[in-house]
């Protein structure tokens, strides 16, 4: 039998069920062998009693997206994952999205150029439906599903993007039919519609007034009625970026009566309040994004969201625009309506570090919740495991080596995206990724990456784990 390539030595292995010492074998970027290895390999790195965790999947992020206000999404695929594997994500899944009036096939092809041969860590593609057509529902779709596309994405809201609720039915009709999971974007659009058009008559423009203008209520009653439609049809649909009490209670509730629910979080909703959209002049748009970061009442909620098992997934949601650029938050000039900000908040390379920090090393989750929401949950989710998620042979040898002994005050200069701020400077962190292997070659190093645009993959994805038929 050939020898190993790379071994990993007096790892402290974690997964979203185990914790045990050992070496880690890989041979062909995939795991050969856990447990004590006496013989040796070319490469030998010395984990040193620290933890190692698999490598991060990023259910949700937004890179070289096309807007169609004429803003730009500041990274692309090479920017955004040499910033996610400095921050210890090995897997990222974009969103390859439908022009309405044009196919899916057309979309997906379009964003194989911008991602293949640009990429330095795996990635898979999430689907976004804008124009479920009968074309695209019959043909495109289903086929698009078998060749490795089976999650997507639908909105609520958003001109551009939305859909009506008998278009969602036929959406979901179509995720049973073929086994595909079905993420939704959950706010009510004739009440942001209304509210915007009354707060801006009144002259309320300021970035605070985007949070006035999608209250609660908003995602709660879209929240509600996106597991209505799900229950009416019996699939399993993942409801993302859920912001705070309201909302996740709507899942929790339908959770509790077996309804096969499932939700996402992220970051902003743990870390940020409206508060931070209230600022001088124009800097609360760094924060505008949808649904808005909500009250500090609602950030504990989240935290207990993540804990008892409410949300499967935490992901960052990167929606990365400069702040201080004409196609950035200043695309629509310097003092824009609330309502012309583009959404979004960068997070790629934070988000492992500070669920990290603040929620393992504070004792707020434990070590195995943040493996299954930041890497096991989304690998099942969008069909990826067991080849990403885990830690075990025969899975690929994605892993991170963690520093928790190092404090630092985190700051935009140490990260690598193409934003000119984070919306976390300044927080106080005790963990961040030493090592970063992604099929088992090192990518990242002490928050240096390692490795070359294209030695990143595309995934093709399989049938989500919640769709894949019950064994007896
Ligand atoms: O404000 C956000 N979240 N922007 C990104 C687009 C989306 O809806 O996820
Ligand atoms: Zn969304
Ligand atoms: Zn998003």
């Amino acid at each position: 039998m050939p020898g190993l390539d790379t071994i990993i030595r007096n790892a402290n292995v974690v997964t979203a069920t185990d914790k045990y010492k050992a070496d880690i074998g890989i041979r062909d970027g995939v795991i050969q062998m856990i447990g004590t290895i006496s013989e040796s390999a070319e490469s030998e790195i010395d984990a040193a009693g620290r933890m190692v965790t698999p490598g991060g999947v990023d259910g949700h992020c937004h890179l070289d997206q096309p807007m169609d206000d004429g803003s730009i999404i500041a990274d692309d695929f090479t920017s955004g994952t040499i910033s996610a594997a400095c921050g210890g994500t090995t897997t990222v899944i974009p969103f390859a999205c439908q022009v309405k009036g044009e196919g899916l096939r057309a979309a997906v092809e379009n964003y194989h150029t911008c991602a293949d041969g640009k990429a330095v860590i795996d990635y898979a593609f999430h689907l976004i439906v804008t124009d479920p057509t009968p074309n695209v529902l019959g043909q495109e779709l289903p086929a698009l599903i078998k060749d490795g596309y089976s999650h997507f994405k639908i909105y609520m809201t958003y001109d551009a993007l939305k859909l009506r609720d008998r278009e969602i039915l036929d959406v979901l009709h179509l995720a049973k039919r073929e086994g595909a999971m079905t993420m939704i974007h959950a706010e009510n659009d004739d009440c942001i519609a209304w509210l915007t058009e009354t707060l801006e008559n009144a002259g309320k423009t300021a970035p605070i007034y985007h949070s006035h203008s999608r209250p609660p209520v908003v995602e709660r009653e879209a929240t509600h009625r996106a597991i209505s439609l799900a229950e009416l049809m019996d699939v399993p649909v993942l409801i993302v970026h859920v912001s705070g009490n309201e909302a996740m209670t709507q899942i929790q509730n339908a959770q509790a009566r077996g309804i096969r629910i499932y939700g996402e979080t992220c970051p902003q909703y743990l870390f940020l309040t409206a508060d931070d959209l209230d600022q001088p002049g124009f800097e609360g748009a760094k924060c505008v994004c949808s649904p808005p970061p909500r009250t500090a009442d609602d950030q504990e909620h989240i935290w207990r969201g993540i804990k008892t098992g409410v949300f499967q997934v935490f992901s960052s949601d990167h929606a990365p625009f400069r702040f201080d650029d004409d196609k950035g938050k200043k695309n629509a000039g310097t003092d824009a309506k609330f309502s012309q900000i583009p959404n979004g908040v960068p997070g790629i390379e934070t988000r492992l570090s500070l669920l990290m920090s603040e929620g393992v090393m504070k004792g707020r989750i434990d070590v195995h919740t943040f493996v299954s929401v930041t890497s096991t949950g989304p690998a099942q989710m969008y069909g990826l495991f067991p080849r990403k998620g885990t830690i075990a042979p025969g899975s690929d040898a994605d892993l991170v080596i963690w520093d928790t002994e190092t404090e630092f005050t985190l700051t935009n200069e140490r990260l690598h995206h193409n934003v000119d701020y984070t919306p976390y400077e300044g927080m106080e962190l005790q963990a961040w990724p030493a090592t970063v292997l992604s099929r088992g070659r090192v990518v990242a190093e002490n928050g240096e990456c390692m490795a070359q645009p294209g030695d990143g993959e595309f995934l093709p994805s399989d049938p989500p784990n919640p769709l894949r038929p019950q064994q007896p």
